[in-house]
């Protein structure tokens, strides 16, 4: 470094150099000068930042810890919607996923990769002009919550790559490094704090905070595998993109495999299985993926998951237990569900008390009784479960496990339903307590703060009866509650203000109408725009929509004409929540970015087709029934037929959902 200069140019040579240092530490764990070094030319730039405050880069080293403490995150959509994989535990499920893959294109030389199935926090990164603009989580898929303050205290990603690449997004996994995670537990602990469970816990909790100085305290880290939207990027193959990553000084999983036959794919899975437990992050399990992206562009993808990858997961752990007694929870619907209690016991990582008996079905096919020893296992994120009894260490003193004759939160009677016995009581609390729940999900309405202990009490203290009295609360119900300050308290009613705009779909879904998911309330807002056509519906124009069959029909209208729903839904009316418009379609606004352009959409997608040709016609894009020589694209799904052939045939253009995707984007 030349000698110090008060002036713009020695600023930026400031900048690029402490950068390069960044990346030698953290990205390469190769230091390229010492700590007090390092940290006297940082002193530098920041003394320069503070006489030059117009000079400062987004990308200065000083502002991985730059912003303020936010209220709460923005939710953004992602330009390319984050997918999940699909999972098998077993070698015979992965030859067929390959079987499946050579009959689907009619070739058998193909190249693939295995990567490590990373357990981290799942993360989309935006780099405009090779600078770091935006990092969102995965959220639902579609939306995710804008960490970029928190993303850009990692040091190990840099905030600018090494060209300016107009547009590279980039996804992957922030992660606890496992030698961090025990000492961030002790510190925890002797400070009164609660211990997180495992290291993804850890990364979660942290990317969650609002305040971006205690998240630079925690040594988070973060791997990057996987490509979103993009422009001026021309990898082939997934090769030559893990490599452009590299390049570009962003960290890429530390070992991968290439490989051209089955027998390669499935030593590799045995290889990574091996040398897993030295890598910094946990691992779940190997993803499998095409190389070509040629060819995963030809396979697409189902709903969800792309046909071109597959997640092989190891054995779960599994560990031991004492079944204590059962007990009986009671969802949104009033199914109840058996509970096992359990002597707490260590497993993969944490400790568990609890684990699910799914049904009692399931309870009587395991034959299991209060008492025994019994096997549970943790596979990824879903709840522990009780999977089978250890049968040499039963005693005889055991006792069987009896369905209860009453709901255990309000004592009416239960009735079978199929497998599941069920509450049918209307004012059972822990029903109300699941349904608030429900309804303030990042899902529906979106109500941030009103979680498990809030609804507890407002439900115990019959301050909340039903989910229109949200809307009444006052200053004076909160703040007396347990763990509610005033600034939670002003938090907590600013978010359930904001709720009131949330768009349609949201409320119709949170209402909690039986068997209609998230989905498929969006499906219905493309057809009933407002809640007063809703008001109205009748059997035969719900079951005119393609994806609504005959059981949603059903539970839809049930709902619309009970008196009670009724009434309640008139009483959010007063209270002036968002109830569609005739105009309006979800909140979308048209563009004309497909202008000009017809389409025709056929095959299985991962989305309602309404869904997509609505999109199109709020990008100005026709839709038609049938392809002539006027289509212009044919968006193709799975096992499409004569359509395909007929663009076949005249030439046109046909393309995969994700291509469909990326051409919205790329006209953006
Ligand atoms: S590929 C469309 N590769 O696992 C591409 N995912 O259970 C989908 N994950 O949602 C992702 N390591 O968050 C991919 N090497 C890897 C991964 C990986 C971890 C996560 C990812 C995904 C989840 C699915």
């Amino acid at each position: 470094m030349p000698n110090v200069e008060n002036s713009l140019s020695r600023y930026q040579e400031l900048v690029n150099y402490l950068q390069t240092c960044d990346h030698s530490y953290y990205g390469e764990a190769q230091p390229i000068l010492s700590d007090m070094e390092y940290d006297r030319l940082y002193k530098e730039l920041q003394s320069l930042e503070e006489t030059h405050p117009e000079w400062i880069r987004s990308d200065s080293p000083t502002q991985r810890v730059g912003g303020k403490p936010l209220d709460e995150f923005q939710s953004i959509s992602h330009s390319v919607p984050m997918m999940s994989l699909d999972n098998t535990y077993s070698k015979l499920e992965v030859s067929e996923f390959l079987s499946r893959i050579h009959k689907a294109l009619g070739h058998s030389e193909l190249s693939y990769i295995v990567e490590p199935k990373i357990d981290g926090v799942a993360i989309s990164l935006r780099y405009e002009h090779g600078v770091l603009q935006q990092g969102l989580t995965r959220g639902d898929g579609q939306k995710g919550d804008d960490v970029t303050q928190n993303l850009k205290t990692i040091r190990s990603l840099p905030l600018k790559l090494r060209d300016p690449i107009p547009l590279l997004e980039v996804r992957g996994e922030v992660y606890f490094p496992r030698k961090a995670f025990e000492s961030l537990n002790k510190t925890r602990q002797s400070q009164g704090e609660e211990p997180f469970a495992n290291p993804r816990n850890a990364a979660a909790g942290s990317l969650k905070q609002l305040d971006p100085r205690i998240v630079s305290q925690r040594p988070l880290a973060i791997v990057l595998y996987s490509p979103g939207a993009l422009q001026g990027v021309s990898c082939k193959n997934q090769k030559e993109w893990l490599d452009l990553l590299h390049q570009q000084g962003l960290p890429i999983p530390e070992k991968t495999w290439f490989c051209s036959s089955e027998k390669e794919l499935l030593d590799s899975i045995d290889d990574l299985d091996r040398t897993r437990s030295q890598f910094a992050y946990d691992t779940d399990g190997a993803v499998l993926k095409i190389n070509e992206w040629a060819i995963r562009d030809t396979l697409g993808s189902t709903a969800k998951a792309p046909r071109w990858a597959i997640a092989f997961k190891y054995a779960s752990e599994q560990a031991i237990s004492q079944l204590q007694s059962v007990s009986f929870q009671v969802g949104r619907t009033g199914k109840i569900t058996p509970v096992a209690e359990l002597t707490p016991t260590l497993l993969a990582g944490s400790t568990v008390s609890r684990a699910t008996l799914h049904n009692f079905d399931e309870i009587k096919r395991k034959g299991i009784q209060i008492g025994d020893y019994v096997t549970i296992e943790k596979a990824g994120e879903v709840i522990p479960a009780v999977i089978g009894v250890v049968l040499e260490k039963r005693s005889g003193n055991e006792l069987p496990i009896n369905p209860p004759s009453l709901c255990p939160a309000c004592q009416s009677t239960l009735q079978w339903e199929g497998l599941f016995l069920k509450c049918t009581s209307s004012s059972c609390e822990a029903q109300l307590k699941r349904k608030l729940l429900h309804f303030a999900h990042r899902n529906a309405m979106d109500i941030d703060g009103l979680g498990e202990s809030l609804v507890e009490q407002l439900v115990d203290k019959k301050l909340v009866r039903d989910f229109t009295d949200l809307y009444q609360l006052t200053e004076e119900n909160l703040t007396n509650l347990d763990r509610m300050g005033k600034k939670s308290t002003l938090n907590l009613l600013a978010a359930i203000e904001k709720s009131k705009t949330r768009e349609f779909w949201r409320l119709l879904f949170g209402l909690g109408i039986l068997h209609l998911g998230a989905e498929s309330a969006r499906t219905l807002v493309l057809h009933f725009k407002t809640m007063d056509q809703l008001l109205s519906v009748n059997r035969e124009a719900l079951l005119q929509i393609h994806e609504i069959g005959e059981v949603m029909a059903t539970s839809t209208m049930d709902y619309f004409q009970n008196q009670e729903n009724r009434e309640r839904i008139e009483k959010l009316r007063t209270f002036g929540l968002n109830f569609g418009s005739e105009s309006d379609s979800s909140g979308a606004t048209t563009s004309t970015q497909l202008t000009g352009m017809t389409f025709v959409i056929t095959g299985t997608l991962s989305r309602p087709r309404e869904l997509i040709a609505e999109e199109i016609r709020l990008a100005g894009g026709k839709v038609s029934g049938s392809v002539s020589k006027k289509t212009s694209y044919l968006i193709a799904g799975e096992s499409a037929g004569s359509k395909k052939t007929d663009a076949e045939k005249l030439g046109v253009k046909i393309l995969t959902e994700e291509a469909f995707q990326q051409l919205l984007t790329n006209l953006h």
